[in-house]
């Protein structure tokens, strides 16, 4: 499991959605890695593919929506970071279908997915669960 609690942002709809992603791309990289017949892994990459897009969305808009409801002052900027990492996952899912199973192609592709992933969820997300828990606290001190 790559996943580590120091990624967590605390917040907790965030987190599991996170742990989730990291879980998929482990077992991704696991299973392009394994000595299964290439008939079997590309089965899995494309079933993990086709997850990891719809999820990616669905995760990536429900962070969102977290930002804009406690007024995160760096929302355009993270909103357009989503933007270009679906992006990507879009042209890896065109170009895997290009060039059939190619499995130098799915390592480094993947391997860029989990660098990207590692350092948004260990850097850039952190800032948003700072800026939640601070208005929270904040609430709770009020109450
Ligand atoms: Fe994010």
């Amino acid at each position: 499991m790559i996943w580590k609690d120091e990624y967590k942002i605390g917040v907790e709809l965030v987190d599991q959605q996170h742990k989730e992603l990291f879980k998929r791309l482990g077992d991704f990289i696991q299973n392009v890695r394994s000595d299964k017949e290439n008939k079997e892994k590309k089965e899995a990459v494309e079933k993990t593919l086709n997850f990891m897009g719809e999820y990616v969305s669905t995760h990536f808009d429900a962070e969102e929506e977290l930002q804009k409801k406690y007024n995160y002052p760096d929302f355009e900027n993270h909103h357009q970071i989503h933007e270009d990492f679906k992006e990507e996952v879009a042209e890896f899912q065109k170009e895997y279908k290009d060039n059939e199973y190619d499995e130098d192609f799915v390592m480094e592709f993947s391997g860029r997915l989990l660098t990207w992933l590692i350092n948004h969820v260990a850097s850039t997300d952190q800032d948003i669960g700072e800026h939640i828990n601070a208005i929270r606290e904040k609430e709770e001190e009020t109450k």
